[in-house]
C-alpha cells in the first residue's frame, strides 16, 4: 500500500469516485448562459468504460483552504475550477471547510479526450458523498454541468441526451439515461494525433463562435432535426442511420467554429487522414464512423465485430501517435479510498 499523506479515517468526509470520458455523437457548442452553463442546444453521448478519472476529496473541519492535486501536480488553472466546483458542493452542505483533492487521469489531459468532463462528474460524486448529502443522478448532473458543461453526460453510462432546458436557473438541464451501455455495446477507437494542449478551450472558442460565426442561427436552428435522428436510431440500434447523423453533426459543429473570427481549427493533419480512412472502411462495409471534438483526437466509433481492423487501420496513419481503445461503460461511481492507481 501506498500511504496518502493526508490519509485519515475512512469514511470521515471523505470518499473517492471513478467517472469516464464522454464523446458527444450530437455536440454541444455554445450556452445559452455562460455563468450556469446552460447549453443552446441538447446534445447526446456515449460514456467510454477504459479511460477514467479517479478522484478522492476529502472535507477538513476548520481547514480554511483547498489543496489540489491532478496526477500528482498542483497547478493553479486546475485548482481554480475544482475550487469553484467545492463550493457548490459547501454551499449545498452549509459548511465552509477546505478539502484535500487527489485525481488521476489515466489518459492524456487536456487535450480533447474530455477530461473536464470525467474529472468533474468524479469531482461532484466524490465530493457530495464526502459530505453525506443525497444528490439524484439530475442534481449530481446539473453540479457538475456547472463546473463543466459535458460533465453533465459523465454522471451517467451508456447513451446519454443532456437536455437543453428552457429555465433561466438551470434546473431542467439535466443528463438523462437513454439506453444503457450493455444493450448496444459498440467499440471507440481513439486516434491520438497530439499530446499538447489545446489553445483554444471550449469556452473560449464558443463564445468566439456566438459572436462571430455566420452559421451560430443555423446551427441551433437544425440541431432538433439531429437529436430526433440520433435518439431514433439509438432507440433502435439503427447504425447506418447513427453514423450518419453523428458524422453530419460532428462537421457541421467543426464547420460553425472555423467560420467564427479568428477561425477556430481543432484539427490537424493527421485528424483529416483519420476521418478518410473511416470513411474508406465504411464504403468497404465494416461499420464505423468518426466523430471530432474541440482537439485533434479522433474517435472511431464501431461495431464490436470491426474493432481490431479499425485500430489497425488508424495505427498506419501517418501522425497516428497512439490507438487507444474502449468499450462504453457506467456512470460515475464510488470506488474504494487508495484505489486512485490503475
Ligand atoms: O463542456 P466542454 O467545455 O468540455 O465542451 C464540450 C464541447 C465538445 O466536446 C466539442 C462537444 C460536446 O458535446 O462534448
Amino acid at each position: 500500500m501506498n500511504p496518502e499523506p493526508h490519509a485519515v479515517a475512512l469514511g470521515e468526509y471523505h470518499a473517492a469516485a471513478q467517472a469516464q470520458p464522454n464523446i458527444a455523437l450530437v455536440k454541444y457548442w455554445g450556452k445559452r448562459d455562460a455563468e450556469l452553463n446552460l447549453p443552446v442546444v441538447g446534445s447526446i453521448s456515449i460514456t467510454l468504460d477504459s479511460l477514467w478519472t479517479r478522484t478522492e476529496v476529502r472535507f477538513v473541519p476548520g481547514a480554511v483552504q483547498d489543496r489540489v492535486s491532478l496526477n500528482g501536480r498542483s497547478d493553479e488553472s486546475v485548482t481554480k475550477r475544482v475550487v469553484a466546483c467545492l463550493d457548490l458542493l459547501r454551499q449545498r452542505a452549509h459548511i465552509d471547510w477546505g478539502a484535500v483533492v487527489d485525481s488521476r487521469n489515466n489518459f492524456p489531459t487536456a487535450a480533447g479526450l474530455a477530461s473536464s468532463a470525467s474529472g468533474f462528474a468524479a469531482l461532484v460524486y466524490a465530493g457530495g458523498r464526502a459530505l453525506g448529502l443525497e444528490l439524484s443522478e439530475a442534481e449530481l448532473s446539473i453540479l457538475a454541468r456547472r463546473c463543466s458543461g459535458s460533465a453533465a453526460r459523465s454522471v451517467l453510462g451508456g447513451y446519454v441526451e443532456w437536455t437543453r432546458g428552457q429555465l433561466a436557473d438551470g434546473s431542467d438541464s439535466a443528463a438523462h439515461p437513454m439506453l444503457a451501455a450493455d444493450a448496444w455495446p459498440l467499440r471507440v477507437a481513439v486516434a491520438i494525433t497530439s499530446t499538447a494542449a489545446k489553445q483554444v478551450g471550449s469556452s473560449e472558442g464558443m463564445r468566439r463562435t456566438a459572436q462571430t460565426s455566420p452559421f451560430q442561427a443555423a446551427w441551433i436552428a437544425t440541431q432538433e432535426t439531429d437529436l430526433a435522428a440520433a435518439r431514433s436510431a439509438i432507440l433502435t440500434c439503427d447504425f447506418d442511420a447513427l453514423a450518419l447523423v453523428s458524422e453530419h453533426s460532428c462537421l457541421k459543429m467543426h464547420a460553425l467554429a472555423m467560420a467564427a473570427q479568428p477561425g477556430l481549427l481543432y484539427w490537424n493533419g493527421a485528424t483529416v487522414e483519420c476521418m478518410h480512412r473511416v470513411r474508406t472502411l465504411r464504403q468497404q462495409g465494416l461499420p464505423v464512423f468518426f466523430t471530432v471534438d474541440a482537439g485533434p483526437q479522433l474517435k472511431a466509433v464501431c461495431a464490436p465485430s470491426a474493432i481490431e481492423k479499425v485500430k489497425a487501420a488508424l495505427r498506419e496513419v501517418p501522425g497516428v501517435l497512439d490507438v487507444l481503445d474502449s468499450g462504453l461503460g457506467a456512470g460515475a461511481h464510488a470506488i474504494a479510498l487508495g484505489a486512485l492507481e490503475a
